[in-house]
């Protein structure tokens, strides 16, 4: 018996750390034997230490950034002023336009930094070898903006917005890729400027009215998504409803143009999520195009969050929102790989300031090639979802999807578009099991020949036998 997935959703996911709870196994606990992550990647570490910008990190058992991640650091796609990526930026600086604008100036943060600060249980799974590129057991590269809450506030600023390239492991298809771009924007107050906020509220409230905008916001204050303990629940309140008003009038900005052409009004949804940073905590959808598309987490800065940036004496909202997912939306692009490249045809069709509709033009035709192979005797694949890079069972290891597609990006780059697993099977008396991907190869700018590609296939299969010991059928 063989079993066929179904195809991978067209539009990238918000990529959020949590999901909402409506959704969630996010919160999951870790299965009781993993206390700690252990180190189960499966690629090599590299044998130099790193040295990025000038800096040198030692390596250790945690490193897995691989050379080909490393070479995106620098490129700063988001800071091109052409770029759709960074027109967004701009529209969202020009909409927050009281906030200061920061541009971290590099990628690497510690692990602290990262995840601790933030109230990361030790057994996040976003935490995992096969989730996140570690340069060594402590510095990493950021996986999300929220990264820089700590330092920003401690700089002193109470009104930001931070852009920056973050990383993560993952599939490989039209709508992921291991770099992507996000935005952090925050507001907050002293404590004992916070009554000011209801005049705010009510500015803000009194613009929101002419827009036609739908807002379903069946969120409550509950137990599971709660005020937090020293807070005044009017303040809590007000900050809370200050958020949603300035998160409903950005994306007002950004899709009411498009959004109510044929009189409609633009629909948003807010939803109860969970972030280990913020409570009450929401994700934000909007109406497009018969779907809802997640835009952006946000909520309540968690207090502990401002107590270690030396600021105790202020509360305030935070956001995080993902841009290539907006960009592909709003400029109709089709694959998240166009963000990368270098063909002029691309580049051209853009420009400062202004969300224009990206015209196709003729791609490089597509091979593809199928590879199946046997896991390793005593293995299984994990729960996708529990993203936990554990020992499954027996004496190997388990198999993780981000591993194989790692090895694949290693080898091929940007070369392969989609790794998409086509058949499953699973030996009716041996109960070892096997899978088969279909590696489809395109290049951005130019034809491939079937030779290259062959030659690509085999040393993909030669690294995936060699280092995740996968047996090919
Ligand atoms: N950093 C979160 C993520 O990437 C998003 C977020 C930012 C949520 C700020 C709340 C506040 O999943």
């Amino acid at each position: 018996m063989s079993v066929r997935l179904a195809p991978r959703a067209a539009l990238p996911s918000s990529r959020l750390l949590f999901r909402p709870i409506h959704t969630s196994l996010l919160a999951r606990p870790a299965p009781a034997s993993s206390s700690r992550f252990q180190s189960t990647s499966t690629s090599p570490p590299p044998r130099q230490p790193y040295v990025v910008n000038g800096q040198t990190y030692p390596l250790d058992e945690w490193s897995n950034t691989p050379p080909s991640i490393l070479s995106k650091v620098n490129r700063n796609i988001h800071l091109l002023p052409s770029h759709p990526i960074s027109i967004l930026r701009q529209i969202v600086q020009d909409h927050f336009s009281s906030h200061t604008a920061l541009t971290p100036s590099t990628p690497i943060v510690s692990v602290h930094q990262n995840f601790d600060e933030l109230g990361f249980p030790p057994d996040h799974p976003g935490r995992s070898l096969t989730d996140s590129y570690y340069l060594n057991r402590e510095y990493m590269l950021r996986t999300h903006t929220s990264a820089h809450e700590v330092e920003s506030y401690r700089r002193g600023l109470d009104k930001w917005l931070l852009s920056a390239d973050v990383y993560r492991r993952d599939e490989i298809d039209s709508s992921h890729y291991p770099v992507f771009h996000q935005m952090e924007g925050t507001s907050v107050w002293p404590i004992d400027q916070l009554h000011t906020l209801p005049e705010l509220n009510a500015q803000l409230a009194a613009q929101l009215e002419k827009c036609p905008l739908l807002i379903e916001d069946e969120t409550t204050i509950s137990p599971s998504n709660p005020y937090q303990k020293h807070h005044d629940p009017v303040h809590a309140e007000q900050i809370t409803r200050h958020l949603k008003h300035s998160l409903n009038s950005l994306i007002f900005r950004l899709f009411g143009q498009q959004a109510t052409k044929d009189g409609e009004p633009l629909r948003v949804r807010w939803i109860e999520a969970y972030f280990p940073f913020t409570t009450p905590s929401y994700e934000v959808e909007v109406w497009w195009e018969g779907e809802w598309l997640e835009l952006l987490g946000c909520g309540v800065v968690m207090q502990k969050t401002l107590d270690q940036a030396g600021v105790p004496d202020k509360a305030g909202w935070a956001f995080g929102l993902g841009l290539e997912r907006l960009s592909m939306v709003l400029f109709s692009i089709p694959d998240i790989r166009l963000f990368w490249t270098q063909d002029p045809r691309f580049h051209t069709q853009f420009s400062a300031g202004k969300i224009t509709t990206f015209k196709p033009y003729s791609r490089y035709p597509p091979c593809h090639k199928d590879m199946s192979f046997w896991l390793p005797p005593g293995t299984m694949s994990p729960d996708p979802d529990a993203g936990v890079a554990g020992v499954a069972g027996g004496k190997g290891r388990a198999f993780h999807e981000n591993d194989y597609c790692e090895i694949v990006r290693e080898v091929a780059g940007d070369l392969v578009e989609t790794v998409t697993l086509i058949d499953e099977f699973s030996h009716p008396k041996t109960s070892r099991q096997s899978k088969c991907y279909r590696l489809n190869y395109r290049h951005m700018d130019r034809s491939l020949s079937n030779e290259e590609v062959n030659e690509l296939q085999q040393k993909v299969q030669d690294r995936v036998v060699e280092e995740m010991g996968i047996e090919m059928r």
